[in-house]
């Protein structure tokens, strides 16, 4: 069988606010990536990975869909989208895009026909006189609202974000044809929000824990799997190998190949080596137990929702975070699987920590009484030169829909391209040669002997070494040093905070 274009992929996640503005309103649109396709071509990714672009009051930054069909004026029309796949085709970039399907906005038409008391059981009402259990929303505060009449809906987000009763039949028909419709404008795949949330346990129980578990009744219920394989049997109707990636948070790796089958999703998020403190210990496991379990791997480093890698290794040991997040890089990207990228990992972009609070937007810092700071700091526009009010996120003097720091100026892509030792040449250098040694090399890893504090793998005759340690290793002898993450000297030592790719 021909391997197929996701197994191995490099996708790029664009959060669709913050890449590019092309129309002037502060906010980044479909025509500012379009615009910016032969960066991405240059950067050597395989895909685009659009975060919601859909009709959308932004209550969470677009992931509560008023219109699963259409294009919020604010990033463009449905003829932007269009002429942006074709072009992205003409750049051989394939397009992800991001499916809603555990909740709407409460903007949506069903939800305020439910609001009038018509077709509640699309949503997940009830009756009673107190909160129907003590869920709480991920966003913190509880997890229903109380309607005019008396009656309760659940939302596992923010209150703008009714949950679908997917018991209903009516929520699988519709989802079918929201893909139908996207599938047949040429996307190449979905990415699907909280993938294992959808369903509910019957009877709503109470829970002792809400973490994201398959064992919760909130999360992961066995019925789930039955949408996505009726979803996966649709995308199969349709040429060019269209995919579904499922967002799966979850500590287990084995929950995450419930979902990737044959007959159902093709990748699912590995959130384990996001989660994992910068130990080569606990990477080798995280690498062990992935490959072990699932059939298809896939590596994140950040997304729109956490940290920054940077930003994470440099709070857990300061002076480390820019060293941590390029070696991290080159060895996930050594790996059998492919690859999610956060836009501006490739530019070393910090967290923006110090956003004030008149500038926050993200439901968290409000749900939570500002104890939680929120994910608009990962979410800052990116710098495209090095000055300017926007930094050239917009055009003219805009400003942005969020503050950017100073630093960003020395950040930008402008100040980076074309410097050999820039983080954004170190990106470009990293997947040019992936691209070429992913073809001659195989779809496993072999460990070699190493120290406990180093990371040793070969695949073929690549061969990855990283060192977590706080001490220079030796390299393994006999292998020509392709890449680097940091400066190697001469003596074939490896410093510490450093990957390498070497060949034999
Ligand atoms: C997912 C998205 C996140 C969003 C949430 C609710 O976790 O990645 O940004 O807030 O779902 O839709």
């Amino acid at each position: 069988m021909a391997i197929p274009w996701w197994r191995d992929a490099v996708v790029y996640e664009i959060y669709v606010r913050s890449f590019a503005d092309a129309s002037g309103d502060g906010v980044g649109d479909l025509a500012g990536i379009r615009q910016r396709l032969p960066y991405l071509r240059r950067l050597g990714v395989d895909a685009l990975w659009l975060t919601p672009f859909y009709p959308s009051p932004m209550a969470d930054g677009g992931y509560d869909v008023a219109d699963y069909r259409g294009v919020d004026p604010l990033f463009g029309s449905l003829g932007d989208f269009e002429a942006l796949v074709a072009d992205a085709h003409e750049h051989g970039l394939r397009v992800v895009v991001d499916i809603v399907p555990n909740h709407s906005s409460a903007e949506h038409p069903w939800f305020k026909e439910a609001l009038r008391g018509e077709h509640r059981d699309r949503y997940v009402f009830r009756s009673s006189p107190e909160r129907p259990n003590n869920w709480q929303s991920t966003f913190g505060g509880p997890a229903w609202t109380q309607v005019a009449d008396g009656q309760w809906y659940l939302h596992l987000f923010a209150p703008d974000q009714p949950d679908f009763n997917w018991r209903n039949p009516e929520v699988h028909a519709e989802f079918l044809d929201v893909l139908r419709f996207w599938l047949d404008r040429g996307v190449d795949g979905f990415r699907i929000d909280v993938a294992m949330g959808l369903y509910k346990a019957e009877g709503l129980p109470d829970v002792e824990d809400q973490s994201f578990q398959s064992k919760s009744p909130v999360w992961g219920q066995p019925e789930v799997h039955e949408v996505y394989r009726r979803w996966r049997a649709l995308l199969d109707t349709y040429p060019g190998e269209r995919m579904a990636v499922g967002e799966v948070w979850t500590d287990d790796p084995a929950d995450l190949a419930r979902y990737v089958r044959p007959d159902e999703l093709h990748q699912s998020f590995n959130f384990a080596w996001l989660q994992a403190p910068w130990s080569a210990t606990a990477f080798r496991k995280v690498i062990d137990d992935t490959l072990a379990t699932v059939p298809y791997a896939t590596w994140v480093l950040s997304n729109h929702d956490v940290v920054r890698h940077r930003t994470r290794y440099e709070t857990a040991d300061p002076g480390t975070g820019l060293a941590r997040a390029k070696a991290a890089l080159l060895t996930m990207l050594a790996l059998p699987g492919s690859a999610y990228l956060y836009q501006g990992e490739e530019l070393g972009l910090p967290e923006v920590k110090d956003l004030p609070p008149e500038a926050r937007q993200d439901p968290v810092f409000f749900q939570t009484g500002g104890e939680m700071p929120g994910r608009d700091g990962c979410r800052v526009p990116l710098p495209w030169t090095a000055d300017g009010a926007s930094y050239g996120f917009s055009p003219d003097e805009v400003l942005p829909w969020l503050p950017q720091p100073d630093s960003f100026g020395a950040l930008s892509v402008a100040a980076q391209d074309g410097d050999p030792h820039s983080t954004l040449e170190f990106y470009r250098r990293s997947l040019a040669l992936r691209r070429e040694l992913v073809a001659e090399t195989p779809h496993t890893i072999e460990w070699l002997d190493s120290t406990a504090d180093t990371l040793f793998f070969a695949r073929g005759p690549m061969v990855c070494v990283l060192n977590c340690g706080t001490e220079q290793v030796p390299l393994p002898p006999h292998d020509r040093v392709l890449l680097a993450s940091g400066h190697l000297p001469e003596d074939r030592l490896l410093p510490p905070d450093t990957a390498a790719w070497l060949h034999a």
